[in-house]
């Protein structure tokens, strides 16, 4: 085994698996971007005390930042993900609203590492700050499930909740810190640590032990106001409005602590139950206030690239494709000409690759084809001192010919029409 390793939980990414973590961003960009979004790209790195506002009791924020004391004494982390910075942006630069920003990029959770689970996974996300309209919170949702539906996944269900007002979930979180008070011997030993912590989060134990308690648990829409039930009452019709079909989830809590009114998840019907959720958002309108700004709607989702892909490989759709180059130039006098004329079909915009270190014809030829590519050009010693190169097509079954120098880039073009 080589003396290092990438860390656990951290991977490489290698091609062809690379240019389909690139197109996957590129089609959710071009999503996004024809909704009006403009993209945000907020630091890897934060004032630890921007992700403390995601909440302070939360595993997240508790046990799984990446955070240190930099050459300046300054505490800070490695972001857990981005709806906190997209906020401190906001905060910073005070841009119009509505603000439709979008990201894409790499976020850190000291996770135990499984598969789906990553300590360094990716994310791509949506982010509105400035409206407060239900029908707002449809869209973003949408957003989401065109995006799956683009890739071509067809087993994502969506779970949607609300948290209500903060007084309805403040009433709720003390009702249900009552309730399992009260059945604490009910319950695994895992969730009285939790129950310790966040009464909230005790919902989302998947251990079977839990299923009773919190099956007679308090409900959260006995609790909402008359305008959480009238907002969380609009986003249902828009999505019916929109044919986007969902679950009313009342036990989805979400990870995080900035959730109010509207929380969804976009859930793979491929994965395993802890690492099913392939993307999930809600409406965060005090978060902006919490990092020192004004009074500010927000609403937005992630999606868990890492997650989706397997999701995507589990259905058999959005596969890793190899980016061939168009032509190969093997050059059996040296090298030198196949360094010239690489170049200049390159400048002329045409993908070109070669082999290096004077290998034979045979292995070359072999590099050619390997590549994908469809024409090989040959430069053997005759061809340099004839300045003429043969033109090879290694696909279908068109013969070979000869061209001069002055004809090569302008015969390439035409074959490769
Ligand atoms: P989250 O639910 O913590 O929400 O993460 C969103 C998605 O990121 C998850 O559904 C999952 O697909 C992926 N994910 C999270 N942790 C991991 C991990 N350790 N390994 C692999 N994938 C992971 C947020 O991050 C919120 N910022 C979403 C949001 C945006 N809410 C409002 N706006």
């Amino acid at each position: 085994m080589p003396e290092f390793q990438t860390s656990p939980g951290m991977r490489d990414i290698l091609p062809p698996e690379s240019a389909r973590w690139r197109r996957f961003v590129a089609a959710f960009a071009e999503t996004v971007t024809a909704a009006g979004y403009g993209q945000i790209i907020p630091p890897l790195l934060e004032d630890i005390g921007v992700f403390h506002r995601v909440g302070e009791a939360t595993d997240i924020v508790t046990k799984e930042m990446y955070d240190f004391v930099d050459k300046g004494d300054r505490h800070v982390a490695l972001r857990p993900e981005q709806t906190a910075s997209v906020c401190r942006a906001f905060v910073q630069h005070r841009p119009a609203t509505p603000w439709k920003v979008w990201y894409s990029g790499p976020n850190f959770r000291y996770e135990r590492p499984q598969r789906g689970r990553y300590r360094q996974f990716d994310q791509v996300g949506i982010e509105v700050l400035g409206a407060n309209d239900p029908y707002l919170d449809v869209e973003v949702i949408s957003l989401g499930w065109s995006f799956f539906k683009r890739l071509g996944l067809q087993q994502v269900q969506l779970h949607l909740n609300s948290l209500g007002e903060p007084e309805n979930r403040q009433n709720f979180v003390a009702a249900l810190q009552t309730y399992f008070t009260d059945n604490i011997v009910r319950l695994s030993d895992a969730s009285k640590t939790t129950l310790a912590k966040n009464a909230l989060r005790v919902l989302d134990s998947k251990r079977p032990e839990d299923n009773e308690v919190i099956a007679g648990a308090p409900k959260i829409s006995d609790f909402y106001s008359d305008d959480a039930r009238l907002h969380f009452e609009t986003v249902q019709s828009g999505l019916r409005a929109l044919n986007i079909p969902f679950t009313v989830n009342e036990k989805l809590v979400r990870g995080l602590d900035y959730y109010r009114h509207t929380t969804f998840e976009f859930v793979g019907g491929t994965l395993d139950s802890a690492q099913n959720a392939i993307g999930g958002g809600g409406r965060y309108d005090g978060l902006v206030e919490d990092l020192g700004g004004p009074s500010t709607g927000g609403i937005g989702f992630a999606l868990g690239l890492d997650r989706t892909l397997i999701a995507c490989d589990d259905e058999g759709v959005f596969a890793p494709s190899p980016s061939p180059v168009d032509v190969f130039v093997v050059d059996t006098a040296g090298g030198l000409e196949a360094l010239i004329i690489t170049q200049q079909l390159r400048d002329a915009g045409i993908s070109t690759d070669r082999s290096y270190e004077n290998k034979s014809m045979k292995s070359q030829m072999k590099a050619a084809d390997k590549s994908g590519a469809r024409i090989a050009i040959i430069i053997g010693t005759d061809e340099v001192s004839a300045q003429s190169f043969v033109l090879r097509p290694l696909r279908g079954d068109e013969q070979q010919s000869t061209i001069s120098r002055s004809e090569l880039i302008p015969s390439i073009m035409k074959a490769l029409l």
